[in-house]
């Protein structure tokens, strides 16, 4: 495995492989790297010839100075995980190397980018396309991997795919959990005990409603799960958003749609961690 910080460098490698007719996988990432992650490289890794990681926080998807500085950071156990899995290239840029001149470009997919995470994080889905765009034309993947919990993340993703005519097929792989259920995520080992304690608690309400929706309406069932994490001591529920899954826009009725999937946010502890994860009511 090789570790490159110039993406001259990393060109010139794929440039290579490329003229040998192979295909590139990419997996982009903050690092902090867990299972989660490693499943999407191991996919990548089957499904391809090389598999790129790449490894860089990306401040412009930041809108919390604190989130951006406290981001949990460890290039050196990144690497180690990455060796066992099989990644053939990591690609660790500095934030000048990745954004020589500030990236001015505006990417806005209404309403895919503008619900949930959108309006609760403005600028954020912008930071993720501005970075993820610039990765698509670094390394030119034939396949790109994304983790099923950054569930709104694909959907815009993929409509900047569209939106750009980039030549990248947008892979979904399934969200990776603890065996308390809690979604596996590089935030979580910013929890302190007390906190990574209740966390499950999340998911624990998600799959309850999924029983509590078959005898209950769309409202009452987001009512329910509000409640039942809310009454947890340390956990507040940001939103929780019953949508559908192609449109994420809000649905009224079981029956409006044969895609539903319930999206939640909740601040966990006093710091506090920003917990997402989802659950699928009905799925195509
Ligand atoms: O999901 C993430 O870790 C990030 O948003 C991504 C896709 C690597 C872009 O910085």
């Amino acid at each position: 495995m090789k570790v490159f910080h110039k993406i001259a460098d990393l060109q010139n490698e794929l440039f290579t492989a490329r003229k040998e007719g192979k295909s590139i996988g990419l997996v982009p990432t903050m690092g902090a790297l867990h299972e989660g992650h490693a499943s999407l490289v191991e996919q990548s890794v089957k499904e391809n010839d090389v598999t790129v990681v790449s490894v860089f926080v990306n401040p412009t998807q930041f809108n919390d100075k604190n989130d951006l500085k406290n981001y949990p950071r460890d290039l050196d156990a990144d690497c180690k995980l990455l060796e066992t899995v099989g990644a053939d290239y990591v690609f660790a840029p500095s934030v000048e190397e990745m954004y020589p001149t500030p990236d001015t470009r505006q990417f806005e997919f209404p309403p895919i980018s503008t619900v949930m995470e959108g309006a609760h994080r403005p600028g954020h889905f912008n930071g993720v396309c501005q970075v993820v765009s610039r990765l698509f034309y670094i390394v030119r993947p034939v396949r790109s991997y994304f983790g099923e919990k950054d569930f709104q993340q694909i959907a815009v993703v993929k409509a900047m795919v569209r939106a750009l005519s980039i030549k990248v097929e947008i892979v979904e792989c399934p969200i990776v959990r603890e065996d308390d259920g809690l979604a596996k995520s590089s935030r979580n080992t910013l929890l302190a005990p007390d906190e990574r304690a209740i966390a499950p608690n999340i998911y624990q309400a998600l799959k309850g409603s999924i029983d509590y929706a078959k005898k209950h309406s769309v409202a009452e069932t987001h009512d329910w799960v509000v409640e039942q994490i809310n009454s947890v001591e340390g956990l507040e529920v940001e939103y929780f958003s019953i949508v559908d899954g192609n449109t994420l826009l809000d649905v009224e009725f079981w029956e409006s749609s044969n895609y539903v999937v319930g999206c939640i946010t909740v601040y966990c502890g006093k710091t506090p961690i920003r917990l997402i994860d989802h659950i699928k009511y009905k799925e195509v």
